[in-house]
């Protein structure tokens, strides 16, 4: 039987459409949609259930739970997105991920973003320059992590304040910054909804390896989505949603130096991690 002639009618159905990209997109999804219900032969049986499992990941999403990003995120699609789209040249971009939901608290350089108290201080530190190695003074720089336990702020509303392990920095004249906070751990991405039914079922585990998470921005630049990873944390080599870049993982020493730790404001031993922060030009 010949199954291609539904698929040039759905394309030429949309061969009016008034916006180009609009047009393109919709006549590029036709022929893979199809093809894949072809080359799987797709069973009325299986067809239903994917439709089931496409309205129950929408009825999971509200303001703060977006179910449809995550199911993108564990297909590997949010991550070709943004490389697709994130800078050619400078530091590698990586996903933006469901936990930017609240607005960082504006800090100080040098002022610690843990407000738990945790027992092992770190110190992060970096410096934002353009692709030619010109510093950025001012530059913006959005962080946010989970704390040493794996849990975001807004996961843990009767233990962390709003704004824990958040903070939005201006880096100083020579483009530096740095600040308190701890060690982030691993965690597991939500999998009480049908994304977590999809990993149970495939036999996929839900972690994330530990990172950190940075929006940078400075004027005539493009904003920088990425994180950093920390070196030797489990799950490195299998990000629940593939955003791992072998560039972006550093390492997080323990450094037991008395004199550092003082400038710092920490106690010795303390972890450090150095992080900058290459950002494109608007026209490159
Ligand atoms: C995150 O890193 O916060 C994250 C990214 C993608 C899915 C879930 C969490
Ligand atoms: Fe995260």
């Amino acid at each position: 039987m010949d199954f291609t002639f539904a698929t040039e009618a759905v394309v030429d159905s949309f061969a009016s459409t008034p916006d180009p990209r609009l047009r393109q997109l919709l006549q590029r999804l036709v022929p893979h949609l199809h093809d894949y219900v072809r080359e799987v032969r797709l069973t009325l049986d299986e067809w239903n259930a994917i439709v089931e499992f496409l309205t129950r990941t929408g009825q999971k999403c509200d303001d703060t739970r977006q179910e449809f990003i995550l199911l993108s995120d564990v297909l590997g699609i949010s991550m070709l997105v943004e490389t697709i789209n994130g800078q050619q040249s400078g530091t590698e971009s990586t996903v933006l991920g469901p936990f930017h939901m609240t607005a960082s608290p504006r800090r100080e350089l040098g002022d610690s973003i843990d407000e738990l108290g945790g027992p092992v201080a770190c110190v992060v530190t970096g410096q934002v320059s353009d692709t030619s190695g010109a510093p950025l003074p001012g530059a913006l720089v959005d962080i946010w992590q989970c704390t040493e336990d794996g849990f975001y702020d807004v996961q843990q509303p009767g233990r962390q304040q709003p704004g824990n392990g958040r903070g939005l920095f201006r880096a100083d004249d020579d483009g530096r910054f740095w600040f308190r906070t701890v060690v982030p751990g691993h965690y597991p991405i939500p999998t009480d909804g049908p994304v977590g039914t999809l990993l149970a079922a495939t036999g996929r585990h839900a972690f994330r390896p530990a990172h950190v998470h940075v929006i940078a921005s400075a004027p005539g630049h493009r904003d920088l989505t990425t994180h950093f990873f920390v070196d030797g944390s489990p799950y490195l080599d299998s990000d629940a949603v593939f955003a791992v870049k072998k560039n972006l993982v550093v390492p997080f020493p323990e450094v037991d130096d008395a004199d550092l730790a003082g400038r710092y404001g920490v106690q010795a031993p303390f972890r450090l991690a150095e992080f900058d922060l290459v950002l494109e030009a608007v026209d490159s």
